[in-house]
């Protein structure tokens, strides 16, 4: 590899607590410092798969559970080649949502184990940094309802903590838990801070595979 690479960084967490919010702040934030950054999210809704994906959220098809996880899976493998490539060109990928959403989420339905919800994902470009935002419930409801889509209940989304949990322990991935009860700017600041040290350790390190 010639140059210096770019980090692959996701921002996990409970629906509301940020991740859309400051995953934009931190593209804007790299970009102002004169590093090349680009903004990615899964599900990605565009593609022929992540049509599916979106009907069945909208709740405007049915899909059988391990069907659809499989699905968010093949959603992310048929990105996994641009992912890499962008890397490999020096761009970091600031990422909403991965392949801890698939098995957090997944493995929160009744009958799924964690080791089955990995599996379809061994393998994929790693993360250099996993950015988990944390909020507890209450203060996610306070941040407004939820809307109509599947998986917008309270009840499932404390069992979708637990797995993310449960990911957590895995000290294979580089995660960092951030206080999302915090403001949009303090939240920023420290966002930002892990990216740049992410970015500096992963430029002379090849892309690794994610659970390998
Ligand atoms: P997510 O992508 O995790 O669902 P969003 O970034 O869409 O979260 O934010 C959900 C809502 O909470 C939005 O209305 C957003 O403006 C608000 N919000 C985001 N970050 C904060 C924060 N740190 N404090 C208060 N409200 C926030
Ligand atoms: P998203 O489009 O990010 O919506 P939101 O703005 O509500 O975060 O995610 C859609 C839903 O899909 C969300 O409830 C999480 C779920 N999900 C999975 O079940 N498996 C997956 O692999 C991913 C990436 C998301």
């Amino acid at each position: 590899m010639t140059g210096r690479r770019g980090a692959l960084i996701i921002l996990e967490g409970v629906d509301r607590a940020g991740k859309t919010t400051q995953c934009t702040k931190l593209v804007q934030a790299l970009r102002a410092r004169g590093r090349a950054a680009e903004m990615m999210r899964f599900p990605d809704r565009t593609t022929k798969i992540g049509q599916m994906i979106s009907l069945y959220l909208e709740k405007k098809i049915n899909l059988e559970d391990h069907t659809v996880h499989l699905l968010f899976s093949a959603n992310r493998w048929e990105l996994a080649p641009l992912i890499k490539k962008k890397l490999e060109q020096g761009v970091s990928l600031v990422v909403d949502r991965y392949a801890f959403s698939g098995v957090a989420f997944t493995s929160a339905k009744p009958g799924f184990g964690l080791e089955w919800c990995k599996n379809p994902d061994v393998g994929l470009p790693k993360p250099d940094l996993v950015l988990f935002l944390q909020l507890s419930p209450a203060e996610a409801a306070r941040r407004g309802k939820f809307g109509d889509e599947r998986y917008e209940r309270t009840d499932f989304q404390k069992t979708v903590l637990q797995r993310f949990e449960q990911l957590m322990k895995d000290p294979s991935v580089n995660w960092q838990v951030i206080d999302a009860a915090r403001s949009i700017d303090e939240l920023h600041q420290e966002i930002l801070r892990h990216s740049e040290a992410a970015i500096e350790q992963a430029a002379n390190q090849p892309v690794a595979e994610l659970w390998n």
